[in-house]
């Protein structure tokens, strides 16, 4: 058995982690995704069910095993998905493909994580997100779905479990238990409590009174309470033109970067991009909100994907140092290639950098070049323009 094959109840699994990088060890799951898969099989949840949400599996290992499960039974059962995680959708749409499942079969649903499912689940199926706001508010609108007959079962590492996130789970669907630790991951189960009515905050907002918005936010955004600090040193710097130009507002989270060069960029097209369902959604309420009678594009994909080569003026970019859970510099790297091929010769990156992951030299290594524009003691943005 090596790192890409999952040995379950039901026969090996062959599981990619993505996105795929050469002599990368992290194996596409953990020891919380073999205790569900395990009691899946021991308590034969998954017979007699018309209908099972996965929520939140990184990578595809528990969508991959109930296809396998379901497989097996002749009656055809809905699995939806939901993710807010283009790069986890990629790798449970590739995992189902290499272990012989059609991704694009209609009983695999890939669903909206912003919206209410239009489905009464049996058994629903989980691995606990680290943002428990983002729990709460997906398990919050999960209600209307659900019944005194569901099961609601979560996996966690225990590193990743505190008290709270159980007392949360307590008060959006009902009384919660966990399993004993086996491996260091425990089981958590929730059984619906139909009289249950709790609040959900989300979406959220709030005013910026530099740029004189209102930022709505959905549950899983970067800063969706208050505007980052390096941020705002970029916002203080933005370009204005009354040109027509293309910009790109990269890893936009709630696209305040973007609104921003809209407003000192009259004449100019947004591209929003981001991997999070929610930071597109939020990105694009915030702009029609602001902008009712301007037109964007709304990209959610990994980076720059679906972004013409040569075919921009400006990127913009606070690049992530996580990819899903893991810390990863990889990520801004990869950024930072791709504004290269999209931007038009004579084109600019700004970005905006804590100033110990030196970007700087970074960027010089790969345009030839690299301006300082501004700094503060823990934050600097600098520019750099293709030659
Ligand atoms: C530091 S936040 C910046 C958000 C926003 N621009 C701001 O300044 O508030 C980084 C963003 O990168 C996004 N992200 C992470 N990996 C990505 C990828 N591979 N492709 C596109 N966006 C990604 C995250 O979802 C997050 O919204």
């Amino acid at each position: 058995m090596n790192e890409i094959e999952l040995q379950t109840p039901l026969g090996v699994l062959t599981l990619k982690r993505f996105p795929v990088r050469s002599g990368d060890r992290l194996r596409a799951w953990d020891a919380a995704d073999e205790l569900l898969i395990n009691h899946l099989d021991e308590q034969q949840l998954l017979t007699h069910k018309d209908c099972v949400l996965v929520f939140d599996d990184q990578f595809g290992a528990l969508t991959s095993y109930i296809c396998l499960a379901l497989a097996k039974s002749n009656k055809p059962v809905v699995v939806d998905v939901m993710t807010d995680s283009f790069i986890s959708q990629q790798a449970i749409i590739e995992n189902l493909t290499v272990n012989g499942f059609d991704s694009t079969n209609s009983h695999i649903r890939f669903i909206d994580n912003t919206a209410i499912p239009d489905k009464h689940y049996d058994l629903v199926v989980y691995k606990l997100p680290r943002n428990h706001g983002y729990l709460a508010d997906v398990m919050q609108r999960l209600r209307t779905c659900l019944s005194e007959k569901t099961a609601v079962i979560g996996g966690a590492m225990v590193k990743y479990l505190p008290k709270n996130a159980l007392s949360l789970m307590e008060n959006t669907i009902g009384s919660t238990k966990t399993s004993l630790a086996a491996k260091k991951a425990r089981l958590i189960f929730s059984s619906f409590d139909p009289t249950l009515q709790p609040d959900n905050p989300y979406p959220s907002s709030y005013s910026l009174e530099e740029i004189d918005v209102e930022l709505v936010n959905h549950s899983n955004v970067f800063s969706r309470e208050s505007l980052d600090i390096g941020t705002r040193l970029l916002l203080a710097v933005m370009p204005e033109s009354d040109d027509d130009l293309i910009i790109v507002d990269l890893a936009c989270g709630n696209g305040v970067m973007g609104v921003s060069a809209a407003q000192l960029n009259p004449n100019a097209d947004l591209i929003f991009c981001d991997e999070s369902n929610m930071a597109v959604a939020s990105a694009q309420e915030n702009f029609k909100g602001h902008f009712p009678d301007r037109s964007a594009t709304f990209n959610h994909a990994d980076c720059l994907a679906g972004v013409d080569p040569n075919s921009v003026d400006l990127v913009l970019c606070n690049p992530p140092f996580h990819q899903q859970n893991t810390v990863s510099e990889h990520v801004g790297w990869q950024m930072f290639k791709e504004s290269l091929g999209c931007l038009k010769p004579g084109g600019e990156l700004w970005i905006v950098g804590n100033r110990h992951l030196g970007y700087h030299v970074k960027l010089k290594k790969l345009f030839g070049n690299a301006t300082l524009v501004d700094s503060s003691s823990k934050f600097v943005v600098i520019k750099a323009v293709k030659r």
